[in-house]
């Protein structure tokens, strides 16, 4: 039967059965929400941004990056040359939090594996993390306890470090997040632009200092 109306889920997709996403099936995030949300993108390319949730509209569509955010998003990638082929999106967490509430350390430990399984098999040379919060996963190595001790990513962001996750290693360039852009953008579009330089630069294998 057909019900007219009826929002579509992907809540039961056969494939999501690999223990990374049973992990994320335990936690009270995917009991609250519409859809998984993946990634898009083009997962054979060589950079992989990550944002820190799916808000409501990703959550509704089952999509990273579809709301206001994903739109400046798509409009930040035209201004300096690139597109949704060129890199892959990804999140932190995997389903919306209630009310766009903080997730709990045990969401977070619970969510991340599947990101790290991302990683894993997308090989990026770069990792963009977009934001305070994914910013700060990474400086913390993956430990959420150590995540609020991390620099801002106005400290931070542009600045290239290599990174080693449960042996996963790729260089990491925080940049700032495209929804906080539209609230600054006169000051945040051009230090955007100037770190996708150096994002650039990295794929193309130009030499850039590491800390
Ligand atoms: N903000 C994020 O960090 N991720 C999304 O998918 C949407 C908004």
């Amino acid at each position: 039967m057909i019900v007219c109306g009826a929002m579509k889920s992907n809540k039961n997709f056969k494939e999501f059965n690999f223990s990374e996403a049973k992990l994320v099936k335990k936690t009270l995030l995917f009991e609250n929400c519409l859809n998984i949300v993946v990634g898009k993108g083009n997962f054979d390319s060589d950079i992989l941004f990550v944002g820190e949730a799916p808000g409501r509209k990703e959550d509704e569509l089952g999509e990273p990056f579809v709301g206001a955010s994903g739109k400046n998003l798509d409009k930040l990638l035209l201004r300096v040359g690139l597109s949704l082929d060129d890199i892959y999106v990804a999140n932190i967490l995997k389903c919306r939090p209630p009310e766009n509430r903080d997730p709990t350390k045990e969401e977070v430990v619970a969510h991340t594996p599947w990101l790290l399984k991302q990683i894993r098999e997308m090989r990026p040379r770069v990792v963009c993390s977009l934001g305070n919060y994914a910013t700060r996963f990474f400086l913390a190595l993956g430990k959420v306890e150590d995540m609020k001790k991390q620099d801002k990513i106005s400290d931070v962001h542009g600045k290239v470090r290599k990174i080693k996750i449960e042996g996963l290693e790729f260089k990491l360039i925080p940049l700032f997040h495209p929804a906080a852009i539209i609230y600054n953008r006169t000051k945040l579009t051009p230090l955007w632009e100037e770190d996708m330089e150096i994002v650039k630069n990295e794929v193309f294998d130009k030499v850039v200092d590491c800390r």
